[in-house]
């Protein structure tokens, strides 16, 4: 790139300098033919096409001033005869109109050019006038070397400019290099180095660094859930061995062991609903669903939800308030199915963690184009420093550990905001929760 940045530099300035230098020459030579022309005409107007006596002296006033041969004058007379000048060459030979000649064919120096001018005045004398080449003068030499010098520190320049930039380059794409290439090796906490420059490679830099990031992240949270599911079923699944245990110790005695089987096969359940509850949070991560993504109309679910949950709160001697905006209109692209699943979860935990006399409200509000979905409870409320962790999954509180939950759901309600680009929100109300769930573009509800 340095390279092909260089030569393009110097095309530039060998095309600024050939242009001006040619600019310059065209127009001296315009100068030149008008002097020249100037000169023919005045002479030519002291001939009226009788005597020639006027047209003579002129000639020879001019051939006087003239220092060497700078100047040419040729004059012949109606009857060929040579009436003046200061060259005395075949003046016949000499085309009408504009020609250059060398100063050989003319018996002068050869090698210096002459511009010429030859008319015929009245139709009968025939007129030369010419003039020294000069060639493009003081100033159109200074221009000249001036491009060539400017041309000279142009190349040294893109070399040397050239050399160092590719350099620093060179060592700055080997760092990303060589940090891509620990990584590759399995050194998940190597970052490129940043240089703080407002350029590409340092932007290219940081996006790399985020992508490396959320990768380092992502590992991270797989080898935790690996843990945290071998660790979370090697409860059920001990209990699982101590009841077949007994009921082979049972069965020794020739007793009945319907019971333990029915225990057995309820672990069995639980371990599979958690399975189940697993393998959806993936699926749901994995974001196929957003395809087929519909308007979904939050204030009808509200609704609905009221009515599946409002009986078994007031079993579980609690109190369920929904409170949905009067204007209507909560509608939101989503997936109908894990929307009702998440609001589900949020009532469901609530029934389940507070205390029966608690109340538990659940309300949609519009602000500009956001709909935001409350559900708030008077618990226990969670502890500010575990409202990060409480989402990961299998995560309970301590006090929850015998309340048969798995410790999947608010994992479920996370990866189902996330899926709808919706901000979940934990808050501590004293007393109790508040989760928000913050969906950032309305839509026309669903008809
Ligand atoms: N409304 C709430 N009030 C108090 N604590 C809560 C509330 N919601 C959740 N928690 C705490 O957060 C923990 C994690 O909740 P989560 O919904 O993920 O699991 P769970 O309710 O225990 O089990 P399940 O997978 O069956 O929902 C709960 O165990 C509980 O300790
Ligand atoms: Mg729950």
């Amino acid at each position: 790139m340095a390279l092909t940045y260089a030569v393009l530099c110097m095309v530039s300035v060998f095309v600024a300098g050939a242009t001006a230098t040619q600019l310059m020459k065209w127009q001296l030579f315009r100068h030149r033919d008008r002097e020249i022309h100037g000169v023919y005409a005045l002479i030519a107007g002291t001939y009226n096409g009788g005597t020639t006596t006027d047209l003579v002296s002129t000639l020879d006033a001019y051939v006087q001033e003239t220092l060497g041969h700078s100047w040419l004058f040729i004059a012949v007379g109606p009857g060929g005869s040579v009436l003046g000048g200061n060259v005395h060459a075949l003046a016949l030979e000499i085309p009408q109109g504009w020609s250059s000649v060398d100063g050989g064919r003319l018996g002068l120096n050869s090698g210096t050019r002459y511009r010429l001018y030859s008319g015929i005045v009245h139709g009968k004398v025939r007129l030369v006038v010419g003039m020294k080449f000069r060639q493009l003068g003081y100033m159109g030499r200074l221009v000249q070397t001036s491009f060539e010098w400017a041309f000279v520190v142009a190349v040294l320049l893109a070399i040397v400019g050239g050399s160092l930039i590719a350099h620093r380059m060179q060592r700055r794409f080997d760092a990303v290099r060589e940090t891509m290439d620990r990584v590759s090796r399995g050194e998940l906490g190597a970052r490129v180095p940043l240089s703080g420059r407002n350029d590409d490679i340092e932007r290219l830099s940081e996006d790399l660094n985020s992508a490396l990031d959320r990768l380092a992240d992502s590992v991270e949270s797989m080898q935790q859930v690996s843990a945290d599911i071998a660790h979370d079923l090697k409860t059920p699944l001990s209990r699982l061995k101590m009841t077949v245990a007994e009921a082979l110790e049972k069965q020794e005695s020739a007793l009945s062991v319907a019971d333990e089987l029915q225990s057995a096969a309820a672990e069995v359940d639980q371990i599979n609903r958690t399975f189940d509850a697993l393998l959806r949070i993936a699926q749901i991560e994995a974001g196929a669903r957003k395809a087929s993504f519909k308007p979904v109309d939050l204030s009808d679910m509200l609704e609905l939800l009221d009515e599946i949950y409002r009986e078994v709160a007031s079993d579980a001697g609690q109190r369920l308030l929904v409170a949905l905006p009067p204007e209507g209109g909560a509608g939101v692209l989503g997936d109908r199915e894990l929307l009702m699943q998440m609001f589900s979860n949020l009532i469901e935990n609530s029934i389940r963690h507070c205390p029966a006399g608690s109340t538990i409200r659940c309300s949609a509000t519009l602000y500009n184009d956001s709909v935001w979905v409350a559900v708030t409870d008077n618990g226990p409320g969670i502890p500010e420093s575990e409202h990060e962790r409480v989402l990961r999954r299998f995560y309970r509180l301590d006090k929850s550990r015998t309340s048969g939950g798995t410790g999947l759901g608010l994992s479920l309600v996370k990866a189902v905001a996330d899926l709808h680009d919706a901000e979940l929100r934990l808050e501590s109300v004293y007393p109790g929760l508040m989760v928000t769930v913050i969906f950032g573009r309305r839509t026309p509800a669903a008809a």
